[in-house]
């Protein structure tokens, strides 16, 4: 048994999200809070920063920090889990057919389901970065990696399986059993299998963006149109709702409060990081946004009720391109349609 998560409240966590229902006179107090101290904050880190200082930026967005320190062999084990097919209920799917490592942690397409599943409800996110936000999934409904973990094995659109007929495999091959007890001292069990996937989540952070450069100090990181769309970002509102080491991902908040968006349903959303957007296409809940650009317009109607211009879209996402990051030293690239 695995008592710590198979509890009633498995799966269906009620987001008591503490929603700001958001007006355009709230955007502008918040700009007034944020912008001012960034702006004198950019002339200061001007006269430091020499020699490889840390990061010296005062931005109400901060640098995607390199992976905590964790066991070798729980990571080593939660990757090959993460890949291993026995994490289907048909033996079809793993975590890896959604979540693509070798481009940008989700695909290029919304839809990959469990053989005789049910459609997904929703675009898949990326698996990058997803360890550093606040809670998990569209709807924000986890709070932990372990749940959500939990959550993907037994949705019948996901894994379709469950932990126990999992661990019936697993335990079930020698080689297997060997690995568990090499990194946790004994054979596999519902704790150990979600804490190797989550430990292996932990570990998949991509630092090393052009955007994370600048904000440790390196003037030359960002050209004068990028700095300008950072600078729109800030001053049109955009960074009210998309802030923090994610550029989202740490606040619940309603979509459409303008004008309509995407699919109405679920109404408050988690506001969906901004980290490698420039290469997880489609965007939106529903994936109804093809391309940046129309994510970006559509955002400015939706959510601040302003007409962006063309060139205010240009400028946005040449700043939204410098936040693609690097995992083992490559940068993400998007995954073919
Ligand atoms: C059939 C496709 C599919 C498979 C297989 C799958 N996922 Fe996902 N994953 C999704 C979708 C779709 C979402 C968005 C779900 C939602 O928001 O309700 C998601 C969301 C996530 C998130 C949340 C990311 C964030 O930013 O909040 C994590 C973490 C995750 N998956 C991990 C896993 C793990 C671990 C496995 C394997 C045990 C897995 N997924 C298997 C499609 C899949
Ligand atoms: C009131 C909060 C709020 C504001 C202000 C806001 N956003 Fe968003 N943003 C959201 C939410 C919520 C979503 C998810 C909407 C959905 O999927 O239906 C989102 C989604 C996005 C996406 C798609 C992300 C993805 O992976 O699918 C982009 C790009 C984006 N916003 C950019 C911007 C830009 C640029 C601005 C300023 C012009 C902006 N946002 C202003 C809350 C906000």
């Amino acid at each position: 048994m695995w008592p710590i998560l198979k509890s009633r409240h498995f799966g269906i966590e009620p987001a008591t999200p503490t929603v700001r229902p958001l007006r355009r006179r709230s955007v502008w107090f918040c700009l007034a809070l944020l912008v001012p101290s960034a702006g004198v904050s950019i002339q200061a880190a001007g006269l430091q920063n020499q020699f490889g200082a840390p990061p010296t930026r005062q931005e109400p967005i901060t640098p995607i920090p390199q992976p905590p320190a964790a066991d070798a062999r729980k990571v080593a084990l939660g990757e090959r889990l993460f890949g291993d097919h026995r994490l289907s209920h048909d033996g079809t799917l793993s975590c890896l057919s959604c979540h693509d490592l070798h481009t940008n942690g989700t695909g290029g397409k919304r839809g990959t389901r469990a053989a005789g599943g049910p459609d997904p409800l929703f675009d898949t996110l990326t698996i990058f970065n997803a360890a550093l936000s606040f809670r998990l999934n569209w709807e924000g409904n986890f709070r932990t990696l372990e749940a959500q973990t939990q959550s993907s094995l037994e949705n019948s659109a996901n894994l379709n399986t469950n932990v126990d007929e999992v661990l019936g495999k697993l335990n079930a091959d020698p080689k297997m059993v060997d690995e568990f007890r090499d990194a946790y001292d004994h054979a596999p069990d519902g704790t150990s299998l979600l804490d190797a996937i989550a430990t292996y989540e932990r570990s998949l952070l991509t630092p090393g963006s052009r955007f994370d450069l600048w904000l440790q100090g390196d003037p030359t990181a960002l050209n004068a149109e990028e700095l300008a769309g950072y600078g729109l970002f800030k001053s049109l509102g955009c960074v009210s709702c998309h802030q923090g080491v994610n550029v989202g991902g740490n606040l619940y908040e309603r979509h459409g409060i303008f004008h309509p968006l995407a699919s109405p349903k679920p109404e408050i959303l988690r506001v969906p990081s901004l980290r490698n957007v420039a290469v997880t296409a489609p965007y939106f809940q529903d994936g109804s946004a093809a391309t940046l650009d129309d994510a970006v317009r559509k955002m400015g109607a939706a959510q601040l009720d302003l007409a962006l211009s063309d060139q205010q879209i240009q400028a946005i996402v040449a700043f939204l391109r410098t936040l693609t990051g690097t995992y083992r030293g490559v940068p993400l690239v998007a995954a073919s349609p």
